[in-house]
């Protein structure tokens, strides 16, 4: 049973039938957002997991068809170990807490990222959030944990090398679509938008290589006072953008 509202005009603002297909988010800014209002860190990322919740559903309402989110980086194990403790915690308790919802949903969840060095119960908890929902055909919801851009890309590189080695790949034909198919993203287009939120104007080592043509659009707000309204405006400056991929204009050829 689907207890999400069913897709349909959220806006006259935008055009319902030019969504974006791949939305990614850098959802920064929740230690600022707390530090603001004089309370722990820890209490910014708990509210930037109900902002989570919220864009899940918009994405699904708009007809977008994957969402993939920064949740942690390869780099974020350089925080205080308390602060790391933290967002594990919260990670294993939004899988586990969102998962019938997000299964009644239709939609599939996808972990990107080195999950052998999670804490187990943590491992334990997204992979079968992933298994659960592999057969779901709606929103694909990728969940970047413990992941980097470079660490993607050194890992696909070791990999090919590997099926060059034993004869499975020749190398003379390696191409740009060969390569896509030993990225984390495998099978999903790059996405057309990148948003980040909180004003920072850096890609911090995410989807290095699924980025090269994607519009990105950064917003003030910091990730915990996102919501519908501001996926909306956004999706709206996506739709004005003129979008070249390195060719010109039609009318000025
Ligand atoms: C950036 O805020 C956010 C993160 C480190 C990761 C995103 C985490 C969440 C949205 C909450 C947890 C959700 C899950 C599913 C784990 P920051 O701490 O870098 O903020 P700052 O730049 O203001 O310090």
């Amino acid at each position: 049973m689907r207890i999400w509202r069913n897709k349909k005009r959220l806006s006259s603002e935008i055009d319902m039938n030019r969504i974006p297909v791949h939305i990614a988010i850098i959802m920064d800014g929740n230690g600022r957002w707390a530090g603001l209002r004089g309370m722990p860190r820890a209490v910014g990322h708990r509210a930037g997991v109900e902002a989570l919740r919220e864009a899940v559903k918009t994405c699904d309402a708009l007809g977008v068809k994957y969402l993939t989110v920064y949740a942690f980086s390869t780099e974020n194990w350089k925080r205080p170990q308390s602060e790391i403790g933290i967002l594990m915690s919260l990670l294993k308790e939004y899988v586990r807490k969102e998962l019938d919802e997000l299964h009644a949903n239709d939609v599939q969840v996808r972990v990107l990222g080195n999950v052998e060095q999670l804490p187990q119960d943590v491992r334990e908890a997204v992979l079968l959030a992933c298994e659960r929902t592999k057969e779901n055909s709606g929103l694909i919801f990728n969940l970047a944990v413990n992941y980097g851009g470079r660490a993607e890309i050194i890992q696909a590189v070791k990999s090919i090398v590997k099926d060059v080695q034993t004869g499975k790949i020749d190398a003379d034909t390696i191409n740009e679509d060969t390569f896509e198919n030993y990225l984390y993203t495998n099978g999903c287009p790059e996405p057309e938008l990148l948003i980040r939120t909180s004003g920072e104007m850096r890609i911090s080592n995410f989807l290095l290589w699924q980025a090269a043509y994607s519009e990105l659009v950064v917003v003030n707000e910091c990730w915990p006072d996102f919501n519908e309204k501001s996926l909306i405006e956004i999706v709206r400056i996506f739709q004005n953008r003129d979008r070249r991929f390195g060719g010109i204009k039609k009318e000025e050829e």
